[in-house]
């Protein structure tokens, strides 16, 4: 195990807040020294098996860089190679991948997949998105919001779309830290119950409030960090023409931005498909952060790498 209480990082709501300061902290230390060049490579020799079962720009790249920042290496591996789940099953993977590698990533769909490998891995096990979550992306989004705001304590942050894996990580993050969280979707598409009271039990405990709602403008209201996704997340593509329209109200557009702070800041996990979630208008203004969230996911993840391995 490493400088955290756990070897693996799967969902937000495993680690306390001094946990997640410990790896905003590290970040903050290395990002600039990665800026210059000058990071000391810290971890030689190590290997990154990065799995991934769905397809990914700033995941993969990021992850692959970070590594050879420290001075490993990474593996890229997709289902075509291992078939974990239907050629090996999960716990034979993380066996025997624990044997040639020192850490792992991994993207799929099911969230217990990546659940019953990192329970048989003996190396740590990076929760790089499932249909349920993605924690790495909320680290990520953290530090963004610290960066730009001073702190994410306090701030009420609006999600307006899909209940989805970032809406249930943004969830337990926001709780952890003391944000007030609230997240606006068309009825039936809110956020898992489960997730829903665990992030409100989290946020008694921190002083911040946790709302679900199906009115958009009510809740951007007096925002600080407007964050919207995709309306059709990878898997889902079948019900797109159907979200499409349900959605439509939920389009963060200048209108529906009236409503928050004047300094709000405009957030997106990104691939953003434009035009959809987000119009230009507001994904291109001085308030939107998206490319900075972008390039914290680097340094969020390979602080937790050095931390983790
Ligand atoms: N935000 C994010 O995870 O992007 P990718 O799907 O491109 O990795
Ligand atoms: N909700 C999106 C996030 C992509 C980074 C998806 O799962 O496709």
């Amino acid at each position: 195990m490493g400088k955290l209480g756990r070897k693996d990082f799967i969902s937000i709501r495993d680690f306390s807040k001094e946990e997640l300061y410990t790896i905003l902290e590290l970040c903050k230390k290395q990002k600039p020294l990665a800026r210059n060049f000058s990071l000391e490579p810290t971890h030689p020799g190590r290997v990154l098996a990065c799995i991934f079962h769905k397809p990914s720009l700033r995941t993969r790249i990021s992850f692959e860089i970070a590594i050879r920042q420290l001075g490993g290496s990474s593996l890229y591996i997709t289902d075509k190679e291992i078939g974990i789940g239907h050629r090996e099953a999960p716990k034979d993977v993380g066996e025997v991948l624990s044997r040639y590698v020192d850490a792992i990533m991994i993207r799929t769909f099911d969230h217990r997949m990546v659940e019953e490998l990192a329970a048989n891995a003996r190396v740590p096990v990076i929760n790089g998105l499932t249909d349920l979550l993605h924690p790495c992306q909320i680290m990520g989004d953290i530090m963004t919001i610290v960066e730009h705001l001073g702190t994410i304590e306090g701030k009420k942050v609006v999600f307006v779309g899909d209940g989805n894996n970032v809406a249930h990580s943004l969830l337990y993050g926001c709780s952890k830290m003391g944000a007030h969280i609230v997240v606006a979707t068309p009825e039936g598409y809110e956020p898992r119950e489960e997730v829903v009271a665990r992030a409100a039990e989290e946020g008694r405990k921190n002083g911040c409030t946790v709302t679900v709602t199906n009115d958009p403008q009510k809740a951007v209201k007096g925002a600080d960090v407007v964050y919207t996704d995709v309306w059709t997340s990878m898997g889902q593509e079948k019900e797109k023409e159907e979200r499409l329209k349900l959605f439509q109200p939920y389009q963060i557009n200048p209108q529906l931005v009236k409503g928050a702070k004047e300094d709000y800041i405009f957030m997106h996990c990104l691939p953003a498909h434009r035009g959809e979630e987000v119009v230009n208008e507001v994904a291109d203004s001085i308030n939107s952060v998206i490319f900075d969230q972008a390039e914290n996911r680097m340094h969020t993840q390979k602080a937790l790498m050095a931390l983790t391995m």
